[in-house]
């Protein structure tokens, strides 16, 4: 059985992607915020030998933390760890993608006052829609305590006016916890030429 605890939000969406993707080939994920790497280090397993994983961050810190975990724990290389901002991912991605991640907020261990910010992250996942595949999904997982909401509420504003027809929006809270526990959007297409 797996123990890991559906409350984990960060375990919730590997475990969702998991179920996804598990034993499919030729995979391409986004990591939009890739930090310490942890995400991105678990969809380069996923994504195995013939897939590819693109991960982002603007903070040097969070590129090479990124590359000293993939360094010591891949034993192939299927992954491109870029320095820049999740709003320009659109200029380096060629081919549809299956999912992106985004896990918002600050590095942690680092400058909690580099954050991401409600405008910038709706930009970017504006711009990562359109590249999906049929039945591609964008996982967000949101906090409060860095700006206090104002990001969810962006996000909440955007996913919520998306069109019905061609996508799905998913939004899970835990509901009996104190201290703002993290959120999670799940956007999943659901026609192929949306
Ligand atoms: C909570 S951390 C990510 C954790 C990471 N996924 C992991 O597994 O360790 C949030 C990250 O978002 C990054 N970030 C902030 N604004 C960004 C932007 N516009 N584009 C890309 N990354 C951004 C921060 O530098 C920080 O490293």
């Amino acid at each position: 059985m797996d123990e890991r605890k559906y409350g984990k939000l960060v375990d919730f969406v590997h475990m969702l992607i998991n179920q996804s993707y598990s034993g499919q080939s030729d995979l391409h994920f986004i990591d939009a915020t890739c930090g310490n790497g942890f995400d991105t280090l678990f969809l380069c397993k996923l994504a195995g030998t013939k897939g590819l994983v693109k991960a982002f961050d603007i903070q040097p810190q969070a590129v090479e933390r990124t590359t000293l975990l993939l360094n010591s724990n891949m034993e192939f290389i299927n992954y491109e760890i870029i320095l820049d901002s999740h709003e320009f991912i659109p200029k380096y991605i060629s081919n549809n993608i299956d999912a992106a991640v985004f896990n918002l907020g600050y590095l942690p261990f680092s400058d909690k006052t580099v954050t991401t910010k409600g405008d910038i992250t709706v930009n970017a996942i504006k711009n990562i829609i359109p590249l999906l595949k049929e039945n591609g999904k964008i996982f967000i997982t949101t906090y409060i305590t860095h700006d206090t909401g104002n990001e969810i509420h962006d996000i909440f504003k955007f996913l919520s006016s998306l069109d019905k027809t061609n996508y799905n929006v998913l939004h899970i809270n835990i509901i009996n916890k104190e201290n703002t526990p993290p959120e999670l959007f799940i956007i999943e297409k659901i026609k192929k030429n949306a």
